[in-house]
């Protein structure tokens, strides 16, 4: 199958995603001995991710210029290549590679996909933040049944799965996410305690409530939440820090107080950081994980409201993203353009 196709291309770097990127068109090609064609019926968004990219600060993605852009998309098989045998053409999968993500065809060596059930875009959140929420709690957070965890933007893509996650190890929650609505849905998940940082002070939540209580503590913000959260590790407690959405403008801020390595020694705690790109190896055996959970009724996915389609609609979905409105799972339909 030859003919063109549409992706988007981050072509210099700017202040945000949508002012670095366009559209273009690109060269449809056969799939070589090795590799999968395959049309991308849903992408997932990073908006955070997507908007660091953008301004070349992701540290561990070396970013030559013009480039794909995207993680995560579900998509059928149209073609495979010379060797191929695990996949063929109809087959439903799904990739969690930089940068499968927002472009109509991915054309990739066909260690980037794995199979999933059909094409229910749930598939799509399980295998990418799914895997990243029990990479983060399992894999680097170490966490055991019955242990207190706390988790930040709860009510994001990742959070919402992490709360469930950690439920289903019979962990006592406490969430920390921003505004009432947010604070009713992940009420709605089991969290046991939820904070509502624009009405609470979360480090004085904790004091009172949880003072050296949290075994695993697990941060996409950073900050006053961060701090909170260092503050109340347990002895043996795993602070991990998987984001800081609040240095998002790139200034991380400085501060000034003890070093955390006093913090840290004499409760025999830790600080570990989580970077689900470098733990591809671990991928399958969470992934059967999380695929299982949700077969069995004890994982749900929960899509923002807003819905967004096609390429033009990824630009729409990282600035919701990056809002700090959106709950749940952000996504695009790319089966339809925009009108
Ligand atoms: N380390 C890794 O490998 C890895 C993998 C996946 C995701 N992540 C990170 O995990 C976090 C969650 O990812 P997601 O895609 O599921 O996003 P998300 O949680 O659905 O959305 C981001 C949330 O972060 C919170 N936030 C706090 N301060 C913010 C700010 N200044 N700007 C924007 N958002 C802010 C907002 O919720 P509240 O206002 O309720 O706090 C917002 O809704 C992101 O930081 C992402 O980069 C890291």
């Amino acid at each position: 199958m030859t003919g063109t196709y549409r992706a988007i291309q981050l072509q210099r770097f700017a202040d945000t995603f949508r002012a670095g990127a366009a559209i273009v068109d690109l060269e449809r090609r056969q799939p070589r001995p090795g590799e999968l064609l395959v049309q991308n019926l849903y992408a997932g968004v990073n908006g955070i991710f997507d908007t660091q990219i953008a301004r070349n600060a992701v540290d561990y993605v070396k970013i030559a210029l013009p480039t794909l852009t995207g993680v995560e998309a579900l998509g059928t098989v149209e073609a495979v290549g010379d060797g191929v045998t695990d996949f063929a053409a109809g087959d439903a999968v799904v990739t969690t590679r930089f940068p499968g993500g927002y472009r109509q065809w991915n054309i990739a060596p066909e260690g980037h996909f794995a199979h999933v059930p059909d094409i229910s875009p749930e598939w799509l959140a399980l295998a990418s933040t799914g895997v990243s929420a029990a990479m983060a709690l399992e894999h680097i957070g170490a966490v055991r049944d019955g242990e207190t965890v706390a988790i930040s933007a709860a009510a994001g893509g990742l959070g919402h799965l992490l709360v469930q996650l950690a439920l289903t190890r019979g962990c006592h929650v406490v969430a920390v996410c921003g505004g009432a609505k947010k604070v009713d849905f992940v009420r709605s998940l089991g969290a046991h305690r939820v904070i509502d940082y624009r009405s609470e002070s979360v480090g004085d939540v904790l004091a009172a409530d949880y003072k050296d209580k949290l075994d695993v503590a697990i941060d996409t913000v950073s900050g006053t939440i961060f701090d909170a959260f260092l503050d109340n590790i347990a002895p043996h407690g795993r602070v991990v820090v998987g984001g800081a959405a609040a240095d998002l403008e790139g200034r991380p801020e400085i501060v000034t107080q003890p070093r955390i390595a006093h913090k840290l020694y004499y409760k025999g705690a830790s600080v570990r950081g989580f970077m689900n790109g470098l733990l591809a190896e671990h991928w399958p055996p969470a992934r059967e994980r999380v695929f299982a959970l949700y077969a069995a009724g004890k994982l749900k996915i929960t899509f923002d409201e807003q819905r967004f389609l096609g390429l033009e609609g990824v630009f729409d979905a990282v600035e919701r993203l990056i809002s700090g409105q959106s709950m749940g799972k952000v996504i695009v339909d790319l089966r339809t353009q925009q009108a």
